[in-house]
């Protein structure tokens, strides 16, 4: 990890149910957090309200999506407004389930990204390259687009976590290798550097997911350019990936 304030998420994704989350929040109530790492939860939206007010106020509470724009006329949206309302500071964006499931492109992403910014919530910028993608040697390429179109839509890097996802090991147990992460995020962090600013490359905090858990977590996090993670299956079992990770 850089000197960067490390970061963990746990990204709930579609699952849950009030008394599942119940259990979930009282574990994470319980669990003893090292203070400086910044701890944020994305639940499912229908859920937030309730862990907004059980939940503790260490760990902050993230969105999983938001709408473009102001809200309005837009049926089975939620309005960056409203999740501001009840209490998140954050919003995943980008994620590739997202991207490659729902059909969200670059620019859409981008400007959604935009939005939440201009209205002060934190955003969790997903990028990540699907299994082909690498095969083909196209991992960087793809990752620097992705990366490129948040650049090309967002006035600050301040409130932005990028979170590189590889496709191919979110949810697959197939978690990438320390080497295999380190490579990326050091490549996200200087084409940063180049394309952006020095500054901005030194003070982005860089986040790993897919099949994060509390065995592998210490080895990635000692790599330098990984400054936390964003966790999907492990987050929802219980919290020693919490756990695991003050220690290191
Ligand atoms: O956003 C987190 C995620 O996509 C990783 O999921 O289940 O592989 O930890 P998982």
């Amino acid at each position: 990890a850089s000197s960067n304030k490390f970061f963990v998420g746990g990204n709930w994704k579609c699952n849950g149910t009030k008394e599942s989350i119940t259990k979930l929040v009282s574990d994470l109530n319980d669990a003893k957090l090292e203070a400086d790492v910044d701890v944020v939860v994305a639940p499912p939206f229908v859920y937030i309200d309730q862990v907004k007010n059980s939940l503790t106020d260490r760990i902050e509470i993230a969105a999983q999506n938001s709408w473009v724009g102001k809200g309005g006329a837009f049926t089975g949206e939620i309005s960056v407004e409203q999740l501001k309302d009840i209490g998140c500071k954050w919003v995943v964006l980008g994620h590739s389930e997202r991207r490659h499931v729902i059909g969200e492109d670059d620019q859409f992403i981008g400007k959604k990204a935009a939005y939440a910014l201009s209205e002060g919530l934190g955003v969790i910028a997903c990028i990540g390259e699907q299994l082909q993608e690498r095969e083909a040697g196209k991992t960087f390429d793809v990752c620097f687009q992705q990366l490129k179109a948040y650049a090309d839509a967002i006035p600050s890097w301040d409130n932005v976590v990028i979170a590189y996802e590889p496709v191919w090991a979110i949810g697959t147990g197939k978690v990438a290798t320390p080497e295999q992460a380190q490579e990326v995020h050091a490549a996200l962090r200087d084409w940063l550097k180049n394309s952006v600013s020095a500054d901005v490359a030194t003070k982005t905090r860089i986040i790993y997911g897919g099949s994060v858990n509390g065995s592998n977590c210490a080895e990635l996090a000692k790599q330098e350019d990984i400054d936390g993670f964003l966790v999907g299956g492990a987050s929802l079992k219980n919290t020693s990936y919490f756990n695991e990770l003050v220690q290191v």
